[in-house]
């Protein structure tokens, strides 16, 4: 079912994102929603926050550093993990003042706190949404109700894949990650 609710601001996304990222926010707002229904959450604040979450991923990356200036070493090197909070301050803009959906547009990149529920289904959806053709099992462990354990397993997937491409893990992911590994 389609929410009328976020005709106008779908329209904004579409003119900023090309038509394969623009599927990819669709599949991922209506999988957060899912999720967010299987765990209690609030399922369109999770639509909202999945179909924003990329609203400032194709922006030059000099947009990138005026939006969301860096405030770390991967942050000045990789402008791209500025994409988050960019994409926050850009939903800002368009109207959105729910502080749960700009936390959890912030957070798809980097991670959020174990205790977020919208921001865990929005960046489990974002990884796990069916046009990406893997994780397929991350959606199922979050659709029956293990979010924590879904969201864990999800992190750890994404620090892995950046590991094996030497890419430079953010300070805010290795935090995350080791209050993950105390839950
Ligand atoms: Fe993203």
């Amino acid at each position: 079912m389609k929410s009328t609710a976020f005709t106008g601001l779908e329209a904004e996304l579409k003119k900023r994102l090309s038509e394969e990222r623009f599927a990819h926010s669709l599949r991922v707002a209506e999988l957060a929603r899912e999720i967010a229904r299987a765990n209690g959450l609030d399922p369109e604040k999770a639509y909202l926050a999945g179909l924003l979450h990329d609203l400032a991923k194709e922006l030059p990356e000099s947009e990138l550093l005026r939006l969301a200036p860096p405030m770390n070493e991967v942050e000045r090197a990789h402008p791209l993990v500025l994409h988050g909070r960019a994409g926050r301050v850009l939903a800002e803009a368009l109207g959105v003042r729910d502080p749960e959906v700009l936390a959890a547009i912030e957070g798809h990149v980097v991670g959020v706190d174990p205790d977020f529920g919208l921001g865990m289904a929005v960046y489990i959806a974002d990884l796990a949404e069916p046009g990406r053709g893997y994780n397929q099992d991350l959606a199922e462990r979050a659709l029956s109700g293990d979010l924590l354990g879904a969201y864990r397993e999800a992190v750890r997937r994404k620090v892995a894949y950046l590991e094996e491409r030497g890419i430079p893990v953010h300070p805010r992911t290795r935090e995350v990650l080791a209050r993950l590994a105390e839950d």
